[in-house]
């Protein structure tokens, strides 16, 4: 059973374990033994049985488990025998006796209280999961404890007014919440201090420091190295002023402003854009050339900036506000540059308020070519958006019809802008999968009836010569997003003679299994692998929970428990190699971004790539899996790793990562 699988069961059985244990202790109440005793025995089935579904998630890793083994399974099981032992005769001699005084005897404290008090320690379970999450704190655990111990003092007061020691109780209860309490409010503001863009980090050098003291993994090493580091502000790592030898300058003006957009259809849609349009203008290069881009903001009042996605531009350039530049508000501008050393398919977008400012429209292409390479047959960039409800492939809410001759070689590079995973199908023709995230993959075999699974934020590109018959690329079995028809079988003159049946059934396309990218390809050379030494591995932890967000607590997406600003930094040494777990518990998929690098794929539960290597740049950490990744600490900097559902960075799932002696003097500390 896969993990997400695992996780769902034992949620089930713990529900199923609370629900018979509070139902045994209401049927009690009601004067009704036999009810009460069916429900109890299977109570004290679900209850084991949760013990056994816990063991078996156990087996994914600690971190599926690690509040469950500490807290919620001791609780419930502790409650079950406190349960069983006190309720359990005096239940079992009332439903025999099937008398009135049997039926009285069922609600008495001595049967209805133990009942329901192991109904509330086995809610307690999925009640921890949901909204404390990992890791479990000694002052969360207490919290919930006292949370429980008060429950059952109320369910007895309520009953009859002689409780045994009932003010030592309430007292002892009351303790342990104040414990939990200041259990749970110190290492919050501790970890705030340690946040290296807090409002004190203003003075260039307390970055470094902050975040050397947030380095958890690494007790003490980032202190000590600090010392020796040299310390450079990341408003000195910027782009060059010259392109590479035999490359040009390449200039853009972009211009942020909010405006109604046409899309194909006529459909009218209020946009935040740049220069009026939606995608923004392509940016477009050569390997080598140098890339400057004049940002200019006429009314996003919210401010904007360029954030250069899976492309690995020195961090000064990386337009992340608060850390690496000030947002540029209405009026104002930046110019980034950088040389265009990365070929393939490439995104930019604001990272200022990001949930909204990309959603509303703030993103463009940036695609790279190999020098000289002259553009032969067919190539479309082909960015998916959501605008109010609607897939939209570039600026069209309807299908991109296109004529090809046959033979001609077509490349498709699909973006997907949005914050979660789309699904496309390419019928009527084999095709190759031949980059991801910008980079070319290894041997990448013919593919044909495949759904092909994209994250947000992550690119692939197509490529195939036209058949004779039409192909038709749809996003998530529904959206007809081009359709590709050679003069014969152009709009209108009906099916050609191509592979016509994949092409017109989009039914049957939705049947089609997902590839798998780890299997697909040809295994090939990499400069490490999962048996490198690695000098800081680090370990993120996906889950929701309630945690301090900017100011206030929120129900965050959490990462360790924290969510940002408050999650301790990363810190590392340039030339370091560095080894990236990241661990999904909750029940949402996390496309998972680290600005700066491109990571190679150790691994997937456990598995490593069978195929080509991977290099990408963002990752789909699906419910209940777990990625290894590395990458070498050669871009020094200060670089956001977030996930790249952006609603859910917003709402805590971000972090930064920074090397050792860099500094910023900007203080903003949303991060986007
Ligand atoms: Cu595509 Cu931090 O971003
Ligand atoms: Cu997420």
């Amino acid at each position: 059973m896969t993990t997400d699988r695992l996780m769902v069961l034992d949620l089930l059985v713990s529900v199923l374990a609370a629900a018979a244990w509070v139902g045994a202790g209401a049927a009690a109440a009601a004067r009704r033994p036999r009810t009460a005793a069916a429900l109890m025995a299977g109570a004290l089935v679900a209850s084991p049985a949760r013990a056994g579904s816990v063991l078996a998630l156990a087996g994914a890793g600690w971190w599926f488990v690690q509040e469950k083994v500490t807290i919620a399974l001791p609780l419930l099981l502790t409650a079950s025998v406190v349960a069983a032992v006190t309720a359990g005769p005096r239940l079992l001699a009332a439903s025999r006796a099937a008398s009135e005084a049997g039926r009285d005897a069922a609600r008495s404290p001595a049967v209805v209280v133990p009942l329901l008090g192991a109904g509330y320690a086995a809610a307690a379970g999925p009640v921890q999961t949901f909204l404390l999450g990992y890791p479990a704190e000694p002052g969360s655990a207490l919290i919930l404890l006292a949370v429980v111990a008060g429950a059952v003092l109320l369910t007895w007061r309520a009953m009859t007014p002689r409780v045994p020691l009932l003010r030592a109780a309430t007292a002892a209860t009351a303790v342990a919440a104040l414990a939990g309490g200041v259990l749970t409010f110190i290492p919050a503001t501790t970890a705030a201090a340690a946040t290296p863009v807090a409002a004190e980090a203003a003075t260039p050098g307390a970055v470094a420091l902050a975040a050397a003291e947030g380095g958890h993994d690494m007790p003490g090493h980032g202190m000590s190295a600090q010392a020796s580091a040299p310390v450079r502000p990341v408003t000195d790592l910027r782009g060059p002023s010259a392109p590479a030898p035999g490359g040009t300058v390449r200039r853009f003006t972009l211009t942020a402003r909010t405006a109604t957009v046409t899309l194909s259809s006529g459909r009218k849609v209020a946009a935040w854009t740049f220069d009026g349009q939606v995608p923004g203008p392509p940016i477009t290069a050569e390997q080598g050339d140098l890339v400057e881009v004049r940002l200019r903001n006429a009314d996003i009042t919210e401010g904007v900036t360029l954030h250069w996605h899976g492309y690995d531009v020195p961090s000064g350039e990386d337009g992340v506000p608060g850390l690496t530049q000030e947002a540029v508000p209405p009026g104002g501008e930046f110019v980034y540059r950088f040389v265009a050393a990365q070929t393939g398919t490439y995104w930019y977008h604001t990272h200022e308020v990001s949930d909204i400012g990309v959603r509303m429209g703030l993103y463009g292409m940036l695609v790279v070519k190999p020098r000289g390479s002259a553009t032969t047959g067919v190539d479309l960039t082909l960015p998916v958006h959501t605008f109010a409800g609607t897939t939209v492939v570039g600026d069209h809410d309807q299908p991109v019809l296109q004529e090809v001759a046959p033979g001609t070689p077509v490349r498709l590079r699909l973006v997907d802008t949005d914050n979660t995973p789309h699904r496309f199908t390419l019928a009527g023709t084999v095709y190759r999968l031949v980059a991801v995230d910008g980079t070319d993959l290894s041997g990448p075999g013919p593919l044909s009836r495949a759904g092909l699974r994209l994250p947000a934020g992550g690119r692939y590109d197509l490529a195939f010569a036209m058949p004779s018959g039409p192909v038709v690329l749809r996003v998530d079995d529904r959206t007809e997003a081009v359709r590709l028809t050679t003069a014969a079988d152009g709009p209108g003159n009906g099916p050609g003679t191509g592979d016509v049946t994949d092409a017109e059934d989009a039914a049957a396309a939705a049947g089609w299994p997902e590839l798998d990218l780890t299997r697909y390809g040809t295994p090939a050379s990499t400069p490490y692998t999962s048996r490198s030494h690695f000098d800081r591995r680090f370990t993120l932890v996906l889950d929701r929970g309630l945690a301090l967000g900017d100011g206030l607590p929120i129900y965050a997406h959490t990462i360790n428990g924290r969510a940002y600003p408050h999650v301790p930094t990363q810190v590392v040494a340039e030339g370091d190699l560095v080894r990236l777990t990241v661990v999904n518990r909750g029940r949402e998929t996390h496309p998972w971004h680290l600005h700066g690098h491109r990571v190679l794929v150790l691994a997937r539960d456990g598995r490593a790539p069978t195929g080509s290597p991977l290099w990408l740049d963002t990752f789909d950490v699906r419910p209940g899996e777990v990625w290894e990744v590395a990458f070498r600490a050669a871009n020094p900097g200060l670089w956001m790793n977030h996930c790249h559902n952006l609603s859910h960075a917003d709402l805590g799932m971000m972090l930064h990562l920074a090397y050792e002696g860099v500094t910023t003097p900007f203080h903003g500390g949303h991060g986007g």
